[in-house]
């Protein structure tokens, strides 16, 4: 009899705990919630009159450097509505604004009864403080569906699981510093690049992008400014396993390198794309800094005769094996030369038989910092030969501007490279923001036959001298 006592004490007072619903009071509703405003909004500080959080972060974890999990528990009380099974799914579903959405957490939970015909649906606090806090629609459903005016509280226990990034990163991290944690996804790999301030605590940082990304086995960050010659740059792994090699699919075709060793961006995938879309069956490509195929391989993809050329060895190993990975091999041949030796080598000697044919001739040239300075190569390459100007290649070749009129200055650096002035056949198209007051430029054009063909004599070395008049261009274009 006593124990049988025991028990029922103790299921009263789990029961008691669990559920608040006949003791907690809209008063102490509205001061927990009062005492969750004081967290911030990911990235950004905020004032306690600002949007609440559910979570109030338990102040010990802050300056934690080895992450410890257990340390974020929290119970918070929670209103909930009780609503008979009958009519739960319609319920939630009126509801969708109104209910707690956090991950992992469910929005239904069984009632303190834990009768088999109702159960509860947890509410977010911040929306509901009282019944009045529902809107017109949500108030209709609920009375048409037979749910009682009365709200419950429930006592949740949130788990680091429950957190989102910012959360935990910003109850770590000093006070008031920006806890911003973007990142770069390429397979398997995030890829950082975090500041100074937020350095001591990287390896936590990168275990907390681990855990709240799916897919994420290696967190690394960039310990150095790009690399001049091959674009790559040194890293650092944070957190998860120490492989480098990642396999991504970028508008549906599959590509496998070493992301420590080569040049890949996933905010390039749109200019690859409209690059590509402006190659046809049977069309002849040279992409003069092919990296590990982005444009290369697409095209040869759609049937064109690509030749592809990257100085760095291990872009050209990975190439190569893109190629075997895409079956294009006997579409694309690989070169690893300087770019100005693939325009004087092979280049030039597909280029004189092309000329002649009807099929397009693509030359891209995508290494923003210097493509540019590469356009020289171009000048008398065919001078000993006869002029033919029927099917003259069209050049897209990239460049970085600090400049406020960088549409204007693109042409203007091509025309001093070339040593002739682009003004016919000419479009300038804006690639994307690569930082504040910097772009990347994308400028096409007909390669003249008065480079290509001019003598050597008359060649004059790319000057510094500023910028010609806005060239007439046919088009400016925007893109993401
Ligand atoms: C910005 S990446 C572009 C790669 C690829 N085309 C893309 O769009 O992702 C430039 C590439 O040029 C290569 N490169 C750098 N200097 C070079 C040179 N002098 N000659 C040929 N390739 C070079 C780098 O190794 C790198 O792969």
């Amino acid at each position: 009899m006593t124990q049988y006592k025991h028990v029922w004490k103790r299921r009263m007072l789990r029961r008691f705990v669990r559920i608040f619903a006949s003791v907690q009071s809209q008063t102490n509703l509205k001061a927990a919630h009062r005492s969750l405003c004081s967290a911030a909004c990911p990235g950004i500080t905020v004032k306690s009159t600002m949007e609440p959080k559910l979570y109030r972060t338990p102040p010990e974890v802050r300056g934690m450097t080895s992450l410890d999990k257990e340390a974020f528990a929290q119970t918070i009380t929670v209103p909930a509505l009780q609503v008979p099974t009958v009519v739960l799914n319609k319920v939630v579903k009126s509801l969708k604004k109104s209910t707690i959405q956090r991950p992992g957490v469910p929005r239904v939970v069984q009632d303190k009864e834990e009768s088999s015909d109702l159960r509860l649906v947890l509410l977010d606090p911040h929306r509901v403080s009282s019944f009045s806090s529902f809107n017109e629609a949500e108030t209709e459903a609920l009375r048409a569906f037979g749910v009682a005016e009365e709200l419950h509280y429930y006592e949740l226990k949130l788990t680091y699981d429950n957190l989102k990034t910012e959360e935990v990163l910003e109850a770590v991290l000093p006070e008031g510093q920006d806890v911003t944690s973007g990142f770069s996804r390429v397979g398997h790999i995030a890829h950082m690049n975090l500041r100074e301030h937020q350095l001591p605590y990287r390896n936590l940082i990168g275990q907390v992008i681990m855990d709240k990304n799916p897919g994420v086995t290696c967190v690394v960050n960039k310990t150095s400014i790009i690399d001049s010659t091959f674009r790559n740059f040194k890293m650092e792994v944070l957190a998860g396993e120490e492989n480098m090699v990642a396999k991504v699919k970028e508008n549906g075709v599959s590509f496998e390198f070493d992301f420590s060793r080569v040049y890949w961006n996933p905010r390039l995938s749109t200019e690859h794309q409209r690059v590509v879309q402006l190659v046809k069956r049977g069309d002849t490509v040279f992409d003069v800094f092919a990296g590990v195929g982005p444009f290369a391989i697409p095209a040869a993809r759609l049937g064109a005769n690509v030749l592809a050329n990257d100085l760095n060895p291990e872009s050209y190993r990975w190439l190569q094996h893109n190629c075997k990975l895409n079956k294009v091999e006997s579409k694309v041949r690989t070169f690893n030369l300087d770019g100005r030796a693939f325009i004087k080598g092979p280049l030039k000697q597909e280029l004189l038989a092309l000329l002649k044919g009807k099929a397009n001739i693509h030359v891209v040239m995508n290494l923003p910092a210097l493509a540019l300075d590469f356009l020289d190569a171009f000048r008398g390459l065919l001078h000993q030969e006869p002029p033919c100007e029927e099917n003259l290649p069209t050049v897209h070749c990239y460049g970085f501007f600090k400049d406020n009129n960088p549409d204007t200055e693109v042409v203007g650096r091509a025309s001093r490279s070339l040593g002739f002035a682009l003004e016919k056949g000419c479009s300038v198209h804006f690639v994307r923001n690569v930082a504040p007051n910097k772009d990347m430029m994308c400028v096409r054009f007909t390669l003249p036959k008065e480079v290509l063909y001019c003598s050597d004599d008359n060649y004059t070395e790319p000057s510094e001298e500023p910028a010609p008049k806005r060239q007439k261009c046919e088009e400016t274009t925007h893109s993401t």
